[in-house]
């Protein structure tokens, strides 16, 4: 083959990646983006504004070290959720070593919410601190006139200092807690954990944030979802009403069941939660939740996946990120996970799933494809 005639044939094969338009979710395959690159939105959160979908996430680059964030939070925008336009960086890491969202840190599970009252994207995602590993637990806020960005860096918090959950008991406050007496995980060591041990040790610093989410609900009130108290317990704390602080109301969710990568919708007048165990970038058996509002209290409904042994204790090789209702489908769902590759971060894959629901419970089954109906 002559060089002309090579150069004509990648020419043509770029041509055919790039124009070829998608009508099908392939859970788990390489998902191209206009440019055919594999989309690059891990741990990704959506939003959908004036008959487009935005989807935010961890943009991961080769290796191990491709987990850090080397490069920031990417966006997309789709009008179908299957063709996915690459729309850039949308918030990207600094270069200057005093930033604390320096290149190197860890930024995780971004989610964007727009706020009416300034008009403004708002941002929140978890924040771990440069050479720090998962020690800070934090969340991060950032925001943007424009959905696609980019967005400007507010701050980081552990947050709710020096304030207690709503439906944490006077009489607990006040008990002292030995934590180091008891073996970790062991039944002791978990009631002590019940009675808020870690919540109390944090207390004065503002609480641990880990995987998290937002959710807006129908009256705009937004709410902050997040793993805390080492993992144990999960945090559902109020947005003030910029959504760029928290109110100080705040629950203690599911105490001591272990919930990381939250996802939250609404159906009808009830509120479901999907999230996962804790087992690192390993997927584990995903939990299901139902509540009447979003503050709780919050009811376990096991297990929401059905199908072979593995596919059950494993979520089909994936751990929650998101759930998406899809516009003018009432009651339709995706489930949205990552299929972590840690050792090579930027080969994630997506597993999108459709959302059955049998009797209140939600319920994800296998695709090896599907599509909107
Ligand atoms: C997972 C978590 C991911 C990431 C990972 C790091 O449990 O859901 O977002 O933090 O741990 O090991």
């Amino acid at each position: 083959m002559n060089f002309k005639n090579g150069s004509i044939i990648l020419a043509l094969i770029l041509f055919a990646s790039c124009g070829k338009s998608i009508d099908t979710f392939k859970p788990g395959q390489l998902w191209l983006d206009n440019n055919g690159v594999h989309i690059n939105a891990h741990g990704g959160g959506f939003i959908f504004v004036n008959d487009t979908y935005y989807w935010f996430g961890e943009h991961k680059t080769e290796g191990e070290a491709g987990n850090r964030a080397n490069v920031g939070v990417h966006c997309y925008s789709s009008k179908d959720l299957y063709n996915w336009k690459d729309e850039g960086i949308a918030l990207s890491v600094s270069e200057d070593s005093t930033s604390l969202i320096v290149k190197g840190c860890i930024i995780e599970r971004p989610k964007v919410i727009y706020n009416a009252k300034n008009k403004q994207f708002v941002m929140w995602f978890h924040h771990e601190l440069k050479g720090k590993g998962y020690d800070a637990a934090m969340t991060g806020v950032a925001v943007s006139d424009k959905i696609t960005g980019p967005y400007s860096y507010i701050k980081s918090v552990n947050p709710n200092k020096g304030i207690w959950p709503m439906n944490f008991p006077d009489s607990l406050k006040t008990l002292n807690s030995d934590l180091d007496k008891f073996k970790k995980w062991s039944k002791e060591w978990n009631n002590e954990m019940a009675k808020g041990a870690i919540l109390k040790r944090d207390f004065e610093r503002g609480q641990m944030a880990r995987d998290m989410t937002l959710f807006v609900d129908d009256d705009g009130i937004a709410y902050h979802i997040h793993s805390s108290e080492e993992n144990t317990t999960l945090h559902i704390a109020e947005l003030t009403d910029d959504y760029l602080d928290f109110t100080s109301k705040y629950v203690r969710a599911l105490v001591i069941k272990n919930n990381e990568a939250p996802a939250v919708f609404k159906k009808g007048e009830k509120y479901y939660m999907i999230s996962s165990g804790l087992s690192g970038w390993k997927p584990n058996a995903a939990r299901s939740a139902i509540a009447d509002h979003p503050l709780g209290p919050w009811k376990e409904l096991g297990n929401p996946s059905r199908g072979t042994k593995e596919e059950v204790e494993k979520t089909f090789n994936s751990q929650s990120t998101y759930i998406l209702p899809i516009q003018g489908k009432q009651d339709s769902y995706i489930f949205m996970g990552d299929r972590w590759t840690p050792e090579n971060a930027i080969d994630g894959r997506y597993i999108w799933l459709p959302i059955e629901f049998e009797d209140d419970k939600p319920i994800i089954k296998w695709q090896d494809q599907w599509k909107i109906n």
